[in-house]
């Protein structure tokens, strides 16, 4: 089954810089190659999402539903950072009672269709494992594992806000046209985390609407995992980098 092959490969990605032990190099190189000759054919990107629908009753409040005319077009693993920034100049007693304040956010989008397409319940597992990987090797495994099978590139988008602070996701990079410039529309709190290792809380659940682009109408931003700001600045840089993953559904 092609997603069972989905969560070693991540696990393995997970323990190559991770602060878990660290496999021997040997070690790791065959279990990855193990891997990486199982997936030879199989198909881990670009699956049909016909059948997929978003579940958004997680949450307390519930996000409202995908308008009725579109149709879900991607859904992506999104990991990446949120910024935030703290006053450089404030006193040390000011900045107990300054809030970080939220100044965007960067991330890449891999294709999760397949995931989704296989087990929704194994996908809302993925933010969690992804959320403290290093990108660097993250990318790296999406790279090596598209060259091994049928897939063409697991890497489909970036997500990143522009020079007026606008939220963009662009998919050019599966060789599609769409991108969004965003707008929230509805945030929800995110659900208790069940986890009690994570260094910091989630960022909310949105729904955000279209303001600008092409073949995106709407985008949710579910089941994240990291990625809030400390509570107060106390402690913390002029800007702040907190890493987190999340799934984004596209609509259009
Ligand atoms: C994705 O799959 C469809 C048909 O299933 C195919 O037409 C398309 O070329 C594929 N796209 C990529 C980027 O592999
Ligand atoms: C979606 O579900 C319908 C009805 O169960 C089925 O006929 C169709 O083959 C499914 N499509 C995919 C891509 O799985
Ligand atoms: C949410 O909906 C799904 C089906 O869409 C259902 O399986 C699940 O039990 C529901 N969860 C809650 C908390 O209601
Ligand atoms: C979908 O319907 C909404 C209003 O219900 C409309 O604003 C929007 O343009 C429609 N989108 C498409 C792609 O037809
Ligand atoms: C810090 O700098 C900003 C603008 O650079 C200024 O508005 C603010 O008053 C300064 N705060 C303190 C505590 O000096
Ligand atoms: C956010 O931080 C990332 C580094 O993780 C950086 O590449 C990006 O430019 C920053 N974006 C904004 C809007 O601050």
């Amino acid at each position: 089954m092609k997603f069972s092959l989905v969560l070693p490969l991540l696990l393995v990605a997970a323990n190559v810089e991770g602060n878990l032990d660290l496999p021997h190099p040997l070690a790791l190189a065959s279990s990855f190659s193990h891997i990486y000759h199982q997936l030879d054919k199989i198909n881990i990107g670009n699956c049909s999402l016909a059948n997929v629908s978003i579940s958004l009753n997680a949450t307390k409040s519930q996000l409202p539903v995908p308008s009725t005319n579109l149709t879900l077009k991607y859904v992506a693993l999104g990991r990446g950072t949120q910024n935030y920034s703290c006053p450089s100049n404030a006193s040390s007693d000011s900045k107990t009672t300054v809030k970080p304040k939220a100044t965007g956010a960067a991330a890449t989008l891999f294709d999760a269709s397949c995931i989704a397409s296989s087990s929704l319940a194994l996908l809302h597992e993925i933010p969690a494992l992804i959320s403290t990987t290093p990108i660097g090797s993250l990318a790296f495994m999406a790279t090596l594992v598209a060259q091994g099978t049928r897939s063409t590139n697991l890497i489909i988008g970036e997500h990143y806000f522009d020079t007026d602070g606008v939220p963009i996701f662009d998919m050019g990079l599966s060789g599609s046209k769409s991108w969004i410039a965003a707008s929230k529309i509805a945030s929800s709190p995110a659900p208790k985390s069940k986890s009690k290792s994570k260094s910091c809380d989630d960022v909310p659940w949105l729904k955000l609407g279209h303001k600008k682009g092409k073949g995106i109408q709407e985008v949710y931003r579910v089941v994240t995992s990291q990625g809030d700001a400390p509570s107060t600045c106390a402690g913390q840089k002029a800007m702040i980098q907190v890493d987190y993953a999340a799934e984004y559904w596209f609509y259009g």
